[in-house]
């Protein structure tokens, strides 16, 4: 055999690398080497080393930090004291530390480093940066729920060495607080839920000069830090601030998005199956992000739930500089005294971040959804969004033209798909400056807007807050002459790269940016705009093309001269701040719920904004991490979140995008988006059978409109998540804690199960209780608590039980937009419990303005009971109630179906329908359906035509 002379092999190889790259899609993988892990990031190297340390020296490691007992002050439900920490040369550092027991149950600690809040450090370099440690992260997060406790107090048997505060309802909270070394204890019902330094990793990095000698410490990691080519000149040095957070007994911690993962967070020291990576939180534009990772992405939100059988607790890390969170899970046994007998692991969790103080709420629960009302109360519940935005959203970048645009408007309507909202990406804008229209490819905006108005549709545009560096450009020269830019170093108007190529940055933080980004947003000044054009504000992390990590240089300098490493994860929510105002009001008096979709987010961003996951790809996996991602961030606070339908990169195959859509129908944003690079994708250019099963999945958005609007009302008074994973829904049920491929719709009952594997066609739902559940479309009976039961999932079909008990109230005439939907008559869907019960709810208001806040809505609770459906007013009447009232007149109920009633019903044939205040009812028929093969029968109200917004019962 003739061998193969080097230069054939060499060619033969070539072809080979030609031939693979020809047939393999081109790699999908995130670039590692643009992000740091933890070893490339000095202050998260210092604080693992500490953890390292402390762990080897075991119980001869001793905090150096102590509370200095004379300095101990309790007054009106708070503590001021002094925490001394002993510097390795013995130097006494003053760290002045406030703990605040809060009306709400929520306890705050915060600690303070007195030097840099005095101002007497020096800083390198000439920088004119802050000497203080940022402390105005409350500023822009928090919203209210700081009162103080009155009924807080010391506890009368503290001994030495500790001071003791009792607080809470019926003072069922204690924090005991050990002087000496510093260590917090939170106790529920006289049992510890949460330790703070219990592992002795509480680290404040005090101020101290650059000594030409050295200090004798490892100093590799202290002064200026390089990465990518890029040096950070850390003018104030070292200045991180960690502490390790104990959650004794608890097996599962869940929440700090945004993160591709799974709910239930994992280890990050190592081991099978665990990261290695401690979670890392530093809003960044990651391209082609991975999928089980604890790397950073988009938005952060620094709250986490601990979760057992009984007990939910929570804390809150408040700090907008870079974070990490390391997670580790320990057997019991090494530390038996806090735990109760049946509780085998404790988490052991640890904070850091890069600077500002250290600024810590702890929520004692003892129900998820106690959490989630305490924690909205601090960073406020999601926004009550216009009833558009729940609907469906036609996304792609781009829409070429305004005929573009009007064109998928009306195919749309040709196939009888619904959708509510259009968007527009980068493109539409001339030469990617925002706040214009491109003149040739969408020379008549208005024309295309008052189109869609025509259907009450809408129409949303990308506005970035990179804005292109110009003469000539308006924008441009505002910003500048303003001074209302993000600064350099040397405080100079800092220019970075992204897509308008050259760019400065809107700087938010700035009191003055607002009135001017108001005013950009008007209708005489963002010419061609309209009512009906709402914002998407995308790459606010910020995404810096050339910058490190793909973001702004942590010493570019912020109004107030804050460095951008203290503000870095809030930067995306002040111009959230900015946005909101913005459109709040876009023309005297005509004042409407904005509506915004951000890409980077920090904790209050619910209050504002959509948000959603970023850039997927069109794979399998994607659309399965989607449900786990956006689950996490509805117990963080976020509900109103989705992930791009179809998946951003790459074309997906008709299985692939049909299966998205119904899984997309339970994102609360459901938006179809794709790159630009991409195969068109409308759903009406889609071919048979795929082209009816997306549009069903749609239209069953549409006609649970009314189950989803009332589900974001109730998140808007509580936090409650919109979509609700099984533990949430289920909290008592171990089994189903780490389950996180199914979901709950608010209190509805409805448990949905997206398929998201390629060829399956039929899925497992896990049921958790002994109630009946019935399939949503023919009422097949699933039964038995504890277990998964196999349902059928052919591709045409979305996997959704509604369990016995509940009241689903919905709308069953397809129309082309939801606001056309506004006059439509109701359907209760009716499954009745073990006894033979029902509960449900509507809320229900103009969908648009603010006048819910005057009482222009209806809120009913619909409950079966004893053979009665009854509906009554849970609403609150205000100065605008009646003139609502009036408008819903004609609004009925015209069907109400019963699955599973009493089989006496077969004999029945008609029900009495009482409306409220009538002496007499009216007799309405009864139909009954028998069904085989273990679908449950039902039976049918056809007309009852009971007013929706009116009290009455019917009686069976
Ligand atoms: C970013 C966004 C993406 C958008 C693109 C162009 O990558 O995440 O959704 O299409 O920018 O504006």
């Amino acid at each position: 055999m003739a061998s193969i002379r080097p230069a054939s092999r060499w060619t033969l190889l070539l072809s080979l690398v030609v031939l693979i790259s020809c047939i393999v899609v081109p790699g999908l993988t995130v670039k590692h080497e643009n992000f740091k892990t933890c070893s490339q990031s000095g202050f998260c190297t210092r604080n693992r080393a500490l953890a390292d340390d402390a762990s080897a020296k075991g119980a001869s490691w001793t905090s150096p930090y102590e509370v200095d007992p004379t300095t101990v002050k309790f007054d009106n439900g708070q503590l001021v004291a002094n925490l001394i920490k002993t510097t390795n040369n013995g130097e006494k550092v003053q760290l002045p530390v406030t703990v605040s027991f809060l009306d709400s149950g929520a306890a705050r600690i915060v600690v303070n480093e007195e030097r840099r809040l005095n101002g007497e450090i020096e800083i390198r370099h000439g920088s004119k940066a802050n000497k203080k440690r940022y402390d105005e992260t409350e500023k822009w997060v928090i919203s209210g729920g700081l009162d103080v406790s009155k009924s807080a107090a010391i506890n009368p048997e503290t001994e030495t060495g500790f001071t003791k505060v009792l607080y809470g309802p019926n003072h069922q909270f204690q924090a005991i607080i050990r002087h000496a070394p510093f260590e917090v204890e939170f106790q529920r019902d006289g049992q510890t839920h949460i330790q703070l330094n219990h592992q002795g990793l509480l680290n404040v990095e005090h101020w101290r000069p650059k000594a030409e000698e050295g200090t004798g410490e490892d100093e590799g990691t202290w002064w200026e830090e390089s990465f990518g080519g890029n040096t950070d000149s850390k003018p104030r040095g070292p200045e991180s601030v960690g502490l390790d957070i104990t959650f004794p007994g608890y097996k599962h911690v869940f929440g700090i998005p945004e993160h591709a993962d799974s709910l239930s967070l994992r280890e990050t020291r190592g081991g099978e199956g665990n990261h290695n990576e401690p979670y890392r939180l530093y809003n960044a534009d990651v391209f082609e992000y991975e999928l089980d990772s604890p790397m950073t992405l988009y938005g952060s939100i620094p709250f986490m739930q601990a979760h057992r059988k009984n007990s939910s607790v929570g804390v809150f890390w408040l700090n907008a500089a870079e974070t990490w969170v390391d997670i580790v899970k320990k057997s019991a046994s090494s530390n038996p005294l806090s735990l109760s007998a049946n509780s085998k692991i404790n988490t052991q969790t640890h904070w850091f971040s890069e600077s500002g103080q250290l600024d810590l709420f702890v929520f004692l629960g003892p129900t998820p959804q106690d959490l989630s009302k305490t924690y909205g109360q601090l960073t406020g519940f999601t926004q009550l969004p216009q009833h558009f935005a729940i609907a469906y959203h036609q996304c792609r970048w781009n829409y070429v033209t305004d005929e573009d645009v009007k064109d998928v408007d009306s195919k749309f309507d040709k196939y009888q798909i619904p959708y509510d909202t259009i968007w527009l990406d980068l493109e539409y804008t001339d030469d990617r400056k925002y706040f214009t229209w491109d003149p040739l490819t969408f020379p008549n905006p208005k024309g295309m807007q008052e189109k869609l108005d025509e259907s009450e549709r809408k129409l949303a545009v990308l506005i970035d807050p990179h804005i292109k560096n110009k003469d000539g450009f308006y924008v441009s020269e505002e910003l500048r002459s303003k001074n209302l830019a993000v600064l350099d170093k040397d405080g100079d108007m800092y220019d970075g790269w992204c897509w308008p190529g050259s760019s400065n940055w809107v700087d938010c933080f700035n009191p003055a940016a607002l009135p001017w980004w108001k005013s950009l947003h008007t209708y005489d000044r963002f010419q061609g705009s309209m009512h009906n054009l709402f914002l998407w504000n995308d790459m606010s992390e910020p995404s810096v093309f050339n910058g490190p990590e793909t973001t702004m240089p942590k010493d570019n300098l912020h109004y107030g001269n804050w460095e951008h490493r203290d503000v870095h994860n809030i930067n995306g929510l002040t111009l959230l701040h900015a946005s909101y105002e913005a459109l709040l009001e876009r023309k005297k008096g005509e004042i409407r719920r904005p509506f915004i979709l951000t890409r980077s987010y920090y904790a209050g961003a619910q209050r504002f904004a959509a948000t959603w996951t970023g850039d997927n790809q069109a794979t399998w996996e994607h659309l399965g991490i989607s449900i786990p991602m956006v689950l996490t961030n509805g117990i963080a606070g976020y509900p109103f979140i989705g992930a791009d339908v179809g998946g951003f990169f790459h074309n997906p195959d008709k299985e692939l995008l049909s299966r998205w859509y119904q899984a997309g129908i339970w994102y609360p944003f459901f938006r179809a988006h794709a790159h630009i690079d991409t195969r068109r994708r409308e759903p009406y250019l889609i071919s048979e059978p795929h082209r009816t099963i997306i549009a069903q999945a749609i239209r069953l958005r549409y006609q649970l409109l009314p189950a989803w609007y009332t589900a974001f009302h109730e998140s808007s008074k509580t936090g409650l998540p919109v979509v609700r994973p099984q533990y949430y829904a289920f909290p008592d049920d171990e089994q189903g804690f780490t389950i996180d491929d199914q979901l709950y719709l608010g209190d509805t009952g409805l448990l949905a199960k997206p398929v998201v594997t390629k060829d399956t066609f039929s899925t497992e739902i896990y049921l958790a209780d002994d109630e009946k559940y019935y399939d949503y479309f023919d009422f097949t009976i699933y039964q038995g608590a504890g277990k998964r039961h196999t349902v059928p999932a052919p591709e045409d079909k979305v996997p959704l039980l509604a369990r016995a008990g509940h009241i689903v109230p919905r709308r069953d005439r397809p129309r082309r937009s939801s606001a056309l939907m506004r006059w439509d008559p109701y359907t209760l869907l009716i499954t009745l419990n073990k006894n033979g019960e029902a509960d449900g709810s509507l809320y229900f208001d103009d969908g648009e303005t603010f006048d819910y806040e005057k009482g222009a809505y209806i809120h009913r609770r619909f409950q079966f009971r004893g053979g009665v459906l009854t509906s009554e007013d849970l609403g609150v009447k205000g100065p605008k109630t009646a003139e609502y009232l009036k408008t819903l007149a004609d609004v009925t109920v015209e069907r109400v179906i019963i699955v599973d009633p009493p089989k006496e019903w077969k004999n029945k044939k008609t029900v009495t329908v009482i409306e409220d205040g009538a002496k007499t009812g009216s007799t309405v028929a009864l139909d009954y359906f028998e069904q085989q093969d273990g679908k449950a029968d039902y039976a049918v109200v056809k007309k009852p035509n009971v007013g929706i917004g009116k009290s009455w019962r019917i009686e069976f």
